[in-house]
């Protein structure tokens, strides 16, 4: 491991970050078409059944409530056709050997790859990876030790589940080892393969989640290229919520009979979320603005999580004081839906070449647990 002593003058920064968007993309339209194949398919396999009133049918989705809840248009996953096809509807992909690399490791190299280029940086160089995302693609060896690998990467790497504020918080740690003077250089990597934790046979959430990895390298000042963003401040909260669970586990886990079975899946009661999370991560965000002395109705951009647009429009209302446009606060929901961890920093990811030195900004995410992260940041150069 490469230790660093603190001199005292350490100060995080982020010096770039780094994008892997996978090719297939799902229309609302083919995603509803294929839902609701299954449900025609399933309520007359069952329709002796259900006339006699043994069993409820299942009912339809439509485009126009996808967007209009949501602000999803559209999303990218690995590996679209199983995914469509109404006799599966599950993730399908071909069985990797343990010497071949594990598919999150694969995308999260390809978006740490995108940052350290973006940043001028050797991975030679770079101290430590989390790897830090919803779900975890087995317990162990750590995905952010194969990425570690695969990089060349001399030095240490762990992963972190936080849910969908999972960046969020691998900022902040990655902002503390720095601060700390135990590295000079920290790739936060996000993987997030969602596709494997959707129901996509459940009417209220089969449109949700979308496949994408993100990576962010917070490093040293000192070591940081001249076009780089201040981390100004970074505050997390959790509070208990049993409202997003997934019970898939290693004591817990779906045996072959049960796959589907909806608790090993992702589940929430989506009202209550946006009801309760909204208010918490407007007041969060208010308070930690002002322990930074900064006016939140000035901020120049917002790169909130995404995993609603009704939800974002609320936050940025209550933290700006008037309706945010979309300059204020980009969303990149159409495209990509809710991507988890991931969402907060595509947005930053795709809609910050514009800003110029001096303006500050936030990136912001929220989800299961509950948990939220903020990050208050000003680009430099
Ligand atoms: N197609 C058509 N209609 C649907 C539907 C679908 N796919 N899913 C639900 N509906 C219907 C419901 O049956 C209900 O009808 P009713 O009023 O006649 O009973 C109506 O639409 C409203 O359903 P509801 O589930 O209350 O929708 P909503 O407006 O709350 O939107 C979410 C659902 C999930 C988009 C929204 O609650 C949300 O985004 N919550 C926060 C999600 C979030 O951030 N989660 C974190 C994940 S990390």
């Amino acid at each position: 491991m490469n230790a660093h002593n603190n001199t005292g003058a350490a100060r995080p920064v982020i010096s770039a970050t780094g994008l892997f968007t996978p090719e297939d993309s799902i229309s609302n339209a083919e995603l509803v078409e294929s839902f609701n194949a299954f449900v025609d398919r399933h309520n007359a396999a069952h329709a002796d059944a259900i006339a006699a009133g043994e069993v409820e049918p299942l009912v339809h989705s439509s485009v126009e409530f996808i967007e209009k809840a949501s602000g999803i248009k559209a999303r990218h996953v690995i590996n679209k056709t199983p995914l469509i096809d109404p006799d599966i509807m599950e993730p399908r992909h071909e069985p990797r050997g343990n010497d071949d690399m594990s598919m999150m490791a694969e995308i999260g190299v390809a978006a740490a790859r995108d940052a350290l280029a973006r940043a001028g940086r050797d991975a030679a160089d770079v101290d430590a990876v989390l790897c830090a995302a919803s779900n975890m693609q087995r317990p162990y060896p750590a995905m952010a030790i194969e990425i570690q690998q695969a990089l060349g990467i001399d030095g240490f790497a762990f992963d972190m589940n936080v849910a969908c504020s999972s960046a969020t918080f691998g900022i902040q740690t990655a902002a503390d080892y720095i601060r700390s003077g135990n590295a000079k250089s920290v790739l936060v990597v996000s993987p997030e393969i969602t596709s494997g934790h959707l129901n996509w046979r459940d009417r209220d959430s089969h449109f949700i989640f979308g496949d994408v990895a993100t990576a962010v390298l917070v490093e040293d000042v000192s070591i940081a290229p001249a076009e780089h963003w201040d981390i100004l401040g970074t505050r997390l909260k959790t509070v208990f919520s049993n409202n997003i669970r997934n019970n898939f586990g290693f004591l817990n886990r779906a045996e072959p009979e049960t796959i589907g079975t909806p608790d090993k899946l992702f589940v929430q009661e989506g009202r209550k979320v946006f009801k309760e999370v909204v208010p918490m991560v407007a007041q969060m965000i208010v308070d930690e603005a002002d322990r930074l002395s900064l006016d939140p109705a000035a901020l120049r951009r917002l790169w909130l999580h995404q995993a609603n647009a009704g939800m974002n429009r609320l936050i940025a209302q209550r933290v700006l004081g008037h309706e945010a446009s979309e300059d204020e606060s980009p969303t990149v929901l159409d495209t990509y839906g809710n991507t988890s961890s991931a969402g907060s920093i595509i947005a930053f990811h795709l809609n910050n070449s514009d800003l110029v030195a001096g303006d500050t900004g936030l990136i912001c995410s929220f989800g299961a647990g509950y948990s939220a992260g903020t990050v208050f940041v000003r680009k430099v150069a």
